[in-house]
């Protein structure tokens, strides 16, 4: 049954809805960039870097005072071994979930559809060498699940994480969760450390000064990534895998450069070189 809550409510106050899951955790970084912590509900499996719905309930219908959900594709930011998890959203001041989902505490209650889905999984990738994790904006989020599960690295010998934003306070969530990836002894037991030396972050900026400034593309098409890490200039289908998570124009753009590599797209069905999933936005 659905109960039905009206959102203001939602943020100030436990209340009932279906398949409702409690905050634990809410950090702000930027006054667009938010992450959240949530209990996970006890027979939710997921693959790391998979998506779930997630919503809060939006407001009456002004002529018949009825409530509809209002849900949005997030994904999955915390490992699959977690007990929480974790998720990082933008906020959008007229979106129609960020709005509200920006304001929401620990003690709160979420709504989340426990059917995990998702192409950015290592179900779909052929087994390789080194894999490169390109994001933009929150699209880092999959793969902050992604670097925090063990077969991430029992899979490669190099994973390359590059995450390009606008400005630096952007990075923030991406260079903190590297940090302990990094600092994380219990991970480290875990993946050893060869495991650790295999993890490279390239975070890189466009629009606010840094050490790397660019966008990813116009790097690796420059070269300039390949020359930074040490690397032969170019990917081959041998050897490079990739996932992709960013805004519609970024996939695009990489589609094209990572099939000019000779790198072909797959899926859970039918497994290759390369995947793509548009970022949550609004
Ligand atoms: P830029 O500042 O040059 O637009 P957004 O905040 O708009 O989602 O963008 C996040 C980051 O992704 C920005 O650094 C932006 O660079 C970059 N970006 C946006 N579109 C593309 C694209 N088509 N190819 C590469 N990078 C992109």
């Amino acid at each position: 049954m659905t109960e039905q809550t009206p959102v203001t409510q939602a943020a100030a106050a436990p209340v009932t809805l279906p398949d409702a899951q409690e905050v634990t955790e809410v950090r702000h970084y930027t006054d667009r960039l938010f992450s959240f912590k949530t209990t996970r509900p006890p027979s939710l499996r997921f693959r790391s870097g998979e998506f779930v719905m997630i919503g809060l309930m939006g407001d009456p219908d002004p002529k018949t005072g009825k409530q509809k959900p209002l849900m949005r594709a997030y994904s999955i930011a915390s490992p699959s071994w977690d007990d929480e998890l974790e998720f990082y959203s933008i906020k959008v001041a007229d979106g129609p979930l960020t709005s509200r989902l920006q304001h929401i505490e620990p003690g709160d209650r979420i709504i989340l559809r426990p059917k995990p889905v998702g192409t950015l999984v290592h179900d779909a990738l052929l087994p390789g060498k080194r894999l490169w994790l390109f994001a933009t904006g929150t699209g880092f989020a999959p793969f902050a699940s992604l670097l925090r599960d063990p077969e991430t690295y029992e899979n490669f010998d190099r994973v390359i994480v590059t995450h390009t934003c606008r400005e630096v306070a952007e990075l923030t969530y991406s260079k903190e969760t590297i940090g302990k990836i990094r600092s994380d002894e219990l991970f480290a037991e875990l993946i050893g450390e060869e495991g650790l030396d295999k993890l490279v972050y390239y975070p890189t900026t466009t629009r606010e000064e840094s050490p790397k400034m660019g966008r990813i593309t116009e790097l690796l098409k420059s070269g300039e990534v390949f020359r930074d890490l040490g690397l032969p200039e170019g990917m081959s289908p041998d050897a490079d895998r990739a996932m992709v998570c960013g805004s519609m124009g970024l996939n695009l753009d990489l589609k094209d450069i990572l099939e000019g590599y000779g790198l072909r797209e797959g899926a859970n069905s039918e497994p290759a070189e390369y995947v793509v999933e548009k970022a949550f936005v609004g």
